[in-house]
């Protein structure tokens, strides 16, 4: 049977994810693709860190050594920041290899390099695990909305944020113990900045922009709050009225340019992103014939994460079949 072989750079939360998930799923992945998967390469920052990789891996922290292995096919990128990630990406799509990518930092910046070095080599970049973790939202707008002129997406798309915010009105406790327990629970990283003033959600919904306007806005024009500005008297007041405090990402059309705003604001029970509560993550978008759809999920963790990276994988190699294939 043919193997593919991929590498994966960064094995962290998400990395170890994918990696088992191509353990678990072998039989999945095999069925649809009628070819073994093979994680030939894993490449680390700190050699010193103890593992759990079978030791026919090469595990380095030389890129240069990932690259040069025989007949990769596939890089799955899970490290932290703009770079050394886009470089990386960059130079295994110039060596003819796919690229799926998690680092959504990395993407909101440079998705567009990236995307149009792949198309002049013949590859796919997947990027589904960027935005909203294992909700498939990138591959039904690109797929499922393609003739929809759609007009606006609001979306929680921070799970560590919306967390906070359904603790603190739930358990009636002040913004730094929510946070406290949302470590606990590890969906908030050591240090949570990026998560709870905005910027994580930010990026996010740029690589959204891109989606679904071809272009992003003016990012220093994009109004960027956080939640650490709400107390819980604020929040208990808005419960009163009626009202919950959400952290939307929200981008549309005015005119000739492009709005986008990230912020808490304070929505009626009507409203689509009202009941999302917790870690979950939620995207409503309004569409030109299909009118609003939310789709809600895990945005975030070990495998809803590997999900998107394995999902984007299994259908670059297969794409999804014409209709009057499957009828
Ligand atoms: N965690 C989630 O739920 C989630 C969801 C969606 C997207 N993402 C994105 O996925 C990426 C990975 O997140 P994570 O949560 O898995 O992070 P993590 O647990 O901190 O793991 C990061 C991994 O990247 C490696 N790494 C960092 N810098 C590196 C470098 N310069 N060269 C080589 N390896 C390097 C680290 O190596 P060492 O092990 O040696 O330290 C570690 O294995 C991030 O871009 C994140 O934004 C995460």
């Amino acid at each position: 049977m043919r193997v593919i072989k991929a590498a994966l750079l960064g094995f962290g939360t998400v990395g170890q994810g994918v990696y088992e998930a191509v353990r678990t799923h072998r039989e999945q992945l095999k069925e649809k693709l009628h070819a073994e998967v093979e994680i030939a390469a894993v490449l680390i920052k700190n050699p010193r860190k103890k593992r759990n990789i079978d030791s026919s891996v090469l595990v380095t922290t030389d890129f240069r050594e990932v690259l040069a292995i025989p007949g990769l096919e596939v890089v799955f990128e899970a490290i932290i920041g703009e770079e050394p990630g886009f470089s990386y990406c960059l130079q295994a799509i110039e060596k003819g290899c796919h690229v799926i990518t998690a680092n959504k930092v990395m993407f909101a910046r440079y998705g567009n390099v990236l995307l149009e070095k792949a198309k002049e080599k013949g590859v796919f970049v997947g990027y589904e695990a960027t935005t909203a973790g294992g909700i498939p939202v990138i591959r039904t707008i690109s797929q499922q909305l393609q003739v929809n002129d759609i007009q606006r997406v609001q979306a929680i798309l921070n799970g560590t944020s919306n967390f906070v915010l359904s603790a603190m009105r739930e358990k009636h406790l002040p913004f730094e113990e929510a946070l406290e327990i949302a470590r606990q629970h590890g969906y908030a990283e050591a240090d949570p900045g990026n998560d709870v003033k905005g910027q994580d959600a930010f990026c996010k919904l740029m690589i959204l922009s891109r989606l679904v306007f071809g272009t992003q806005p003016d990012w220093e024009k994009v109004e960027v709050e956080g939640i650490g500005g709400l107390s819980l008297a604020d929040i208990e007041r808005a419960d009163r009225q009626g009202l919950r405090y959400k952290h939307i990402a929200d981008i549309y059309r005015d005119g000739g340019t492009l709005k986008a705003s990230v912020k808490p604001v304070l929505v009626p029970p009507e409203h689509a992103l009202y009941a999302v509560e917790g870690v979950n993550n939620a995207i409503t978008i309004y569409g030109s014939l299909i009118g609003k759809i939310t789709l809600t999920g895990p945005g975030a963790g070990k495998f809803p994460t590997a999900s998107a990276m394995i999902e984007d994988f299994a259908a670059g190699y297969r794409p999804v079949p014409q209709l009057d294939a499957v009828s």
